[in-house]
C-alpha cells in the first residue's frame, strides 16, 4: 500500500505540520497507554520538528525516545543523530535511549546491545507509536542503504557499512520489520535533492533494493510522507 504524500509550501511547514502531529501522538499514546513510544528519525531534516518541540508543552518523561537509526559514534561526535536530538530537546536521560555506541566494540554489537535495549524496555515485540524517518537523496531511509545486507535482515535492529552519502561510518538501524511493526510512521522529507527518488517512490518503480524507502510499509499502521514544494 502507498504512503499518504502531504505537499507544504516550504521546510517550516512541514515541521509545523509535524510537530502538531507529533504531539497529537503523543497526548494520545499517553492518555490510553501511559507512555508514548517514538523513534527519532536522523539526519538534518528533524532539526526543524524539534526547535518546534522544544517550545511546546510534553510531558518527556512519559516519552520513551529512541532512534531509527544512529551512526556508530559518541553522542558528542558532531555525526550523531542522538546528539542532534539531545542538544536541542528536554528529553529525560531516564527514558532515551542513545544507540550505545561507547560501549561496544563495532556497529554489529552495538545493533544486538541495541535490539536488547529496546526489547528490555518495550516488551519482546516491540510495536513503536511513532517512527520518525527520512529520505537519503540516494532513496535509503533509516540506514537502510540501496543493496546492502541490512535491507534483508530479519533481527528488529540491524547494523550496516557506510552507503555513498556520507559521513562515511558505520551504521546501526532499525529493519523494516521493526519499522513495519510501527502504529504510525512519519517521513519528513524536504529539498530538491529527494525530488527524483520521491517521483520514483510515488511511481511505484524500482525494487526495495534500489530504492529502500519502498520497503516501508507499515503492516498494521500509518505512513504519511510530508513533502516541502521542492521535494515535490
Ligand atoms: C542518517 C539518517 C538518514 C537521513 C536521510 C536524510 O543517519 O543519515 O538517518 O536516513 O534521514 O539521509 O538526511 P537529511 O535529513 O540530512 O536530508
Amino acid at each position: 500500500m502507498q504512503p499518504t504524500f502531504l505537499t507544504f509550501p516550504d521546510p517550516d511547514a512541514v515541521a509545523s505540520d509535524a510537530a502538531a502531529r507529533f504531539i497529537a501522538l503523543a497526548e494520545g499514546a499517553i492518555a490510553e497507554r501511559g507512555r508514548f513510544v517514538v523513534a527519532l528519525a536522523g539526519g538534518s531534516t528533524p532539526e526543524r520538528l524539534y526547535k518546534i518541540l522544544a517550545t511546546q508543552t510534553l510531558d518527556w518523561t512519559q516519552i520513551m525516545v529512541f532512534f531509527s537509526d544512529d551512526r556508530f559514534v559518541s553522542v558528542n561526535n558532531r555525526f550523531s543523530n542522538a546528539g542532534l536530538a539531545l542538544r536541542l530537546l528536554p528529553l529525560c536521560p531516564r527514558t532515551t535511549f542513545p544507540i550505545p555506541a561507547e560501549t561496544t566494540l563495532d556497529a554489529a554489537e552495538c545493533a544486538a546491545q541495541y535490539e536488547n535495549e529496546l526489547i528490555a524496555a518495550l516488551g519482546g515485540e516491540p510495536r513503536f507509536d511513532l517512527v520518525l524517518l527520512g529520505l537519503g537523496d540516494d532513496g535509503h531511509t533509516a540506514s537502510l542503504f540501496p543493496g546492502k545486507a541490512a535491507l534483508t535482515a530479519t533481527s528488529g535492529v540491524t547494523h550496516s557499512t557506510p552507503g555513498v552519502l556520507p559521513p562515511p561510518v558505520d551504521r546501526v538501524t532499525f529493519t523494516f520489520a521493526l519499522i513495519n511493526a510501527a502504529r504510525n510512521v512519519l517521513f519528513l522529507v524536504t529539498g530538491a535533492g529527494k525530488k527524483e527518488k520521491v517521483a520514483q517512490w510515488r511511481a511505484g518503480e524500482g525494487s526495495v533494493s534500489t530504492l529502500p524507502v519502498r520497503g516501508v510499509a507499515p503492516t498494521n499502521g500509518t505512513c504519511t510522507v510530508l513533502l516541502d514544494q521542492a521535494a515535490s
